[in-house]
């Protein structure tokens, strides 16, 4: 059965049982916890945690899922892929575990003519969690499934939760028997590999704290209603319907390895290395493409740094295969062409896809040289001195800087008949980690352990009151002062506090949170500095106590700094210009990156291949200032996410589905967002737009800075005066001052190479005065000589040759030195009847080189060389004397 086919009888299945399909999230959704969607309940989190209602009680999906902590196990197990399609059924609320069960084992178990996948019953083991006698007793008693086929595992196997604070619960997991070929009896407990997960069922029902791992958290309490998650993995059924021996194998996958054998010359199935080669190759390159479709770009870090990290083993298992050539345009040519049926968007977005993945293979290829080149040095290097051990921090520069994967490093020095400090590598490695993590707590709210605020996640969320009001009456709902709930605070503390109403605006959507107050009339002062969000729901206000104190169950009044709220609708509804214009001047596919808006200011980062032009961003601030200039009015309004997508309302990661959206409209079709910001009534309220900047942050990925408002005039008047000052100073009108400044660069540059020359020429006519100074020293005559300051090596070098030409009837030595930016370069010569005498000018170099405190070196005719201590110069010159002398004549 066809991978297709699989997909729509999943589907069909559970519409008949009375859910509502909905459509697959992007992999990339805005969640500071998650790199990728990594599970079908993924977009669902917030119905499960009750903080939004969904768009039904049943719903089912099929969801693109990326999971890459197994990626070392890709193409070497028969079912690990980085990409996946995770079927799944979902109750809020609705049905529980009977049901659950029933469902899943009807579509595994029903023949094919009957609308299921037709797998013997016989060959299906289920698990489930130590102490769930209700589901074993459903698996044996309802279902029949023999006792001895139902095993009981842990928390480790039979506990499900996204691996962060969020939804969880006990599952049971059904397993297929693939028969002794392929490993020991015993089921899923003695052997994975021959009893294949095919399906999960979470009985979500609790709510995770933090930890780490698949055991060490804690359990917070229950959720507001008993709910189903499931999970069937597309590809293993695939594998096991397609009577294959593993997911690479299975219709979606295998063209690619076949496309593979004809790049590469050489045969799948032929010897183990290849095949895992072929393997990581047919994985990765439908990653790559899936991410790459849904907006990722390969970067150094995050979800870019995953991407490159795949795209860059592709490469190297390819040239590892045997290839020479560019070829990952076509692979992943194939793999567009093998997806689409499912995900009709691969087809429109080809040309994008390919481009990046192209680049990055143009971009490795370039470092593969020069990373190979450092690993040449450095297994020189190590070899010369004796080790056999490439360092680990020559393994992490190649990692680091040069994106070569550690197992390239092994196994290059593997040829060179060397080791790799594995140990040190992965101790950089791990620092680079941990500084990577404490920067993403530290951009987390307040503080990591969220537990503290669980009681009010459990209750209403706070109520926003700021599209409609700067000040509303309040409850102070709880206190926080350094993770711990307290029950009031007095003046000077600093603390965070929950209401159930504000009108301040929480960070997010790339906006800033409010800044103001709260009072009330018995004397209370408190300065609000910034606001967060938690768990989407709660508004955590960072609060200073000023005067009085402040109770948990008070009334106040909260207010808005009305100032910065303006500069704040200013900042985001500017944001809104500049997207618009910029998608206009550079076309659709500038995607979104990211974006940030304060008073006065915006970024705003999106996709693109190379730097906006000057002449793209004169046009995208034209285009901006023609829509102040224009008044338009804004309007928001709330609809449908199919009906805002429908009206052309632009997108952006993190919307949850089904949900009634928010649509901000400035002037019609100019610009419509989904967004949950604050904003002008009308666009002339944003003032001028000056964009000052354009940069790169990242691969891929370009940031233009911009100001608004007053800000952006002041920012225009301080370079209006810069320009005053410049034009006041060069004595020329302002609109002169570019041509006035080049004349005087030209200007100078002449005088420099004036200034150049006259040295030389004044040092050259010196000579004559140093052959009159010349001493006779036994039969050898020296000219030794401390010059004028700011002689460099070159003007001694040139002197010297010059003063050896026109004493070459003698044997003479000609020593100078002079001193320039704190060092003293000095140059020795010797006349070819001195070296027929057995003088060195080497010799003088390294002899005197110490007395200066320096280095040098050269031949027998002519060295050099440069110290720091000028004060060692008169003995210097005082033992070239000596040493022409006598002693140094071999
Ligand atoms: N959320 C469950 C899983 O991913 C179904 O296994």
């Amino acid at each position: 059965m066809q991978t297709h086919e699989i997909r729509k009888r999943f589907l069909d299945h559970f519409i008949k049982a009375g859910h509502v399909e909905v459509p697959s999230a992007s992999l990339v959704l805005d969640d500071a916890n998650q790199l990728f969607v990594i599970a079908g309940m993924v977009p669902f989190r917030p119905y499960f945690l009750g903080e939004l209602e969904p768009p039904a009680p049943r719903v089912t999906s099929i969801q693109k899922c990326v999971r890459t902590l197994d990626i070392e196990e890709v193409g070497i197990t028969t079912r690990h892929n980085t990409f996946f399609q995770m079927a799944g059924n979902f109750s809020f609320g609705d049905y529980f575990k009977r049901e659950a069960i029933t469902f899943a084992w009807t579509l595994l178990t029903n023949s094919i003519e009957d609308g299921g996948y037709g797998i013997d019953a016989n060959r299906l083991w289920p698990t489930v969690y130590d102490d769930d006698d209700e589901a074993e007793r459903i698996w044996r008693e309802e279902i029949g499934v023999p006792a001895e086929r139902i095993q009981r595992r842990g928390m480790k196997d039979n506990y499900w939760s996204m691996g962060v604070p969020g939804p969880c619960g006990p599952c049971s997991e059904i397993f297929y028997d693939r028969g002794p070929a392929y490993g020991r009896e015993g089921g899923p407990e003695a052997d994975e590999d021959r009893y294949i997960e095919i399906w999960n069922l979470v009985f979500m029902q609790n709510i995770r704290g933090e930890g780490v791992g698949k055991e060490n958290f804690q359990i917070l309490g229950p959720l507001p209603k008993k709910n189903i998650d499931t999970g069937m993995g597309i590809e293993r059924v695939a594998c096991i319907l397609q009577n294959v021996d593993n997911v690479y194998e299975t219709d979606l996958m295998r063209p690619v390895i076949d496309l593979a054998q004809e790049l590469t010359g050489r045969e799948y199935g032929q010897n183990d290395s290849d095949d895992v080669r072929f393997r990581v190759i047919a994985d990765h390159a439908r990653t790559a493409a899936m991410l790459i479709a849904d907006g990722v770009t390969p970067s150094n870090e995050g979800r870019g740094y995953v991407l490159r990290r795949l795209l860059r083993r592709i490469i190297r298992a390819l040239r590892l295969l045997g290839a020479t050539d560019p070829v990952i345009g076509t692979i992943i040519d194939r793999v567009i062409v093998t997806m689409t049926p499912s995900y009709p968007n691969l087809a429109t977005e080809a040309e994008r896809i390919r481009d990046t993945a192209v680049a990055e293979e143009t971009a490795f290829l370039k470092t593969l040289a020069a990373g190979t080149k450092l690993f040449a040095d450095a297994a020189t290097q190590t070899k010369e001195q004796g080790r056999g051990q490439i360092s680990g921090s020559d393994a992490f520069t190649l990692h680091d800087t040069y994106g070569f994967p550690i197992d390239l490093t092994l196994e290059m020095a593997a040829e060179a008949g060397l080791s790799v400090d594995e140990k040190g590598f992965a101790t950089l490695m791990t620092q680079q980690r941990e500084r990577a993590k404490a920067d993403a707590n530290a951009r987390k709210v307040g503080h990591a352990d969220l537990s503290v605020y669980a009681d009010f996640l459990e209750g209403a969320a706070t109520e926003f009151t700021g599209f409609d009001e700067l000040t509303s009456e309040a409850r102070v709902l709880g206190l926080v002062s350094a993770g711990q709930r307290v029950r009031s605070a007095g003046a000077g503390s600093e603390l965070e506090v929950i209401l159930d109403r504000s009108p301040l605006y929480a960070e997010s959507g790339g906006q800033v949170g409010d800044i103001g107050s709260l009072s009330s009339s018995d004397g209370l002062r408190v300065e609000v500095t910034d606001v967060q969000k938690v768990g989407k729901k709660l508004w955590l206000h960072k609060v200073r106590v000023l005067d009085g104190e402040l109770v948990e169950g008070d009334e106040v009044l909260a207010q808005v700094d009305q100032a910065w709220r303006h500069g704040a609708t200013q900042g985001h509804s500017g944001t809104h210009l500049v997207h618009a214009a910029l998608r206009q001047v550079l076309g659709p596919d500038a995607h979104q990156a990211g974006s940030l808006n304060r008073p006065g200011y915006l970024r705003f980062d999106f996709n693109a291949r190379g730097p906006v032009t000057e002449a793209q961003r004169a046009e995208i601030e034209e285009i901006a200032n023609a829509a102040v200039e224009a008044n338009y009015p804004v309007n928001t309004f709330q609809t449908g996410l199919a009906e805002a997508k429908a009206m052309g309302a632009m997108a952006l990661f993190g919307e949850n589905y089904g949900d009634v959206v928010r649509v901000v409209e400035i002037g019609g079709p100019f610009s419509m967002e989904l967004c949950g910001g604050t904003h002008v009534a009308n666009s002339a309220q944003v003032g001028p737009v000056t964009l000052v900047g354009e940069s790169s942050v990242g691969s891929g990925i370009r940031r233009v800075e911009a100001y608004v408002g007053m800000d952006s005039f002041r920012y225009l008047s301080k370079e209006r005066a810069l320009l005053a000052g410049l034009a006041s100073s060069l004595k020329v009108p302002s609109d002169q001052v570019p041509g006035r400044v080049e004349l005087l660069v030209t200007k100078l540059r002449d005088a420099e190479k004036q200034l150049e020359r006259m040295r030389a020429d004044a040092a050259k006519a010196s000579a004559a005065a140093l052959i009159d100074s010349a001493r006779q020293v036994g039969d050898v005559k020296v000219v030794a000589a401390r010059l004028a300051d700011g002689l460099g090596g070159g003007d001694l070098r040139s002197l010297v040759t010059d003063l050896r030409g026109r004493m070459s009837a003698d044997a003479a030595v000609i020593a100078l030195f002079s001193t320039a930016d704190g060092k003293v370069p000095f140059t020795v010569g010797v006349t070819a009847l001195g070296i027929e005498k057995g003088l060195r000018a080497g010799d003088f170099v390294s002899r005197i080189a110490p007395l200066v405190g320096g280095r040098g070196g050269g031949k027998q005719d002519l060295a050099q060389g440069s110290g720091t201590d000028a004060s060692g110069i008169d003995a210097a010159l005082k033992q070239i004397a000596t040493i022409a002398g006598g002693d140094a004549r071999g």
